[in-house]
């Protein structure tokens, strides 16, 4: 018997700079990146939530690429990317005057929307259903591609299926490797976690999921957003797309912990390191700590979220096989992290 090897590291793919300050390097990327995009290939590109893994959402064996090199299982739609809101009658069937209120208020930005559907676009894109989620972001690198490429580009997060989203080119490459065509490097992500995702097919706005918009801004505009009833788990059937439990994961097991059961914890993670483990810790305040990778978090939720996928990674990175979270603040603010901290498999202690 052959003994097990180490998993192949990707190959690297190729990888240019973007850089609005260096305008003809600048330049040179985005329309190397929209001939890629033209010719049906796969380009990694930031916008200001996550990286995204872009192909042209007019081409269905494009966007069949996109599954492929995602691992996604096909029942989960992608968001379809515009330059500005008059490219909407591309995608959408109907824009319904809530949309219009919410893209004139949050567009370019984090919030993506759930429209009924244009006949042509591929089935793939919204993986079957009668609905396309459709977003403006606001990074340039982002839209100067789209503007480029002159077609809408359908992505989502760059990273493998069920994995932590990426926050910077590295990520992206770490993960995805060569099955890119190209990455744009336009450095870290601004907000940090994905968009807010609102249904607005029905009469009452949907919040499918929290993210870069907070609730409070969505219903400042359209008054009450509602809240699926479930969210599914495993492989039963979704009540909405993209309402899986467990998403944006780490490899370590994520254990909740509150300040004042500090000094315990402090104990445990000494134990656990003792004998040979190692252990994170995700706080507002580490001092002190025995964890192998301590990764101290800013107490603003804009520099919280900013951080957050990065330090995911660092603990993927660092091999850890625990990490212990501090509870987060309660409050609006903080909706979407929390969300994204369960997803990424945070235990319900840390509840707040
Ligand atoms: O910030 C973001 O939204 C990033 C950047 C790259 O734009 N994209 C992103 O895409 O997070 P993705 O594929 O990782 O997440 C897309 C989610 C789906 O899981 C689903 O919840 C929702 O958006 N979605 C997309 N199209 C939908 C549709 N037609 N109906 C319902 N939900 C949809
Ligand atoms: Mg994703």
């Amino acid at each position: 018997m052959t003994p097990d090897l180490p998993a192949p590291l990707p190959r690297a793919p190729r990888t240019r700079q973007v850089d609005p300050a260096d305008a003809s390097a600048f330049d040179a990327a985005i329309a190397e990146g929209a001939e890629i995009i033209r010719a049906g290939g796969l380009v990694a590109f930031p916008t200001e939530t996550v990286y995204g893994l872009g192909a042209n959402a007019l081409d269905a064996a494009a966007v069949a690429r996109i599954y492929r090199a995602k691992g996604r299982p096909a029942f989960n739609p992608i968001i379809v990317h515009i330059a500005d809101a008059s490219a909407l009658r591309l995608v959408a069937r109907e824009v319904p005057p809530m949309a219009e209120a919410l893209a004139r208020a949050f567009w370019p930005g984090p919030l993506t929307l759930v429209l009924p559907r244009a006949p042509h676009l591929p089935d793939a894109v919204s993986a079957g259903l009668d609905a396309v989620g459709v977003r403006v972001p606001a990074h340039p690198v982002a839209r100067a591609l789209i503007e480029r490429s002159g077609v809408p580009i359908a992505a989502p997060s760059a990273n493998p299926y069920s994995r932590v989203s990426p926050t910077t080119a590295a990520h992206v490459i770490a993960q995805l490797g060569d099955a890119v065509d190209l990455v744009l490097d336009g450095g870290a992500c601004r907000v940090g976690i994905e968009s807010t995702v609102v249904d607005v097919t029905g009469p009452r706005p949907i919040l499918l999921r929290p993210g870069g918009v907070s609730r409070d801004e969505v219903e400042r505009v359209v008054g009450p957003v509602e809240r699926p009833a479930v969210v599914a788990t495993g492989d039963a059937p979704r009540p909405a797309p993209g309402m899986v439990d467990r998403h944006y994961a780490p490899q370590a097991q994520l254990v909740g912990f509150r300040a004042w059961q500090r000094a315990e914890v402090w104990g445990r993670i000494a134990a656990m390191v003792g004998s040979g483990r190692r252990v994170g810790v995700v706080a507002f305040n580490v001092a002190g700590s025995p964890a192998t990778c301590p990764i101290a978090m800013p107490v603003d939720p804009e520099g919280y979220a900013r951080a957050l996928y990065a330090t995911l990674h660092t603990l993927d990175r660092e091999g850890c096989t625990v990490a212990f979270v501090e509870v987060l603040p309660t409050g609006g603010e903080w909706e979407a992290i929390l969300d994204r901290l369960r997803r990424a498999g945070l235990d319900r202690s840390a509840d707040g």
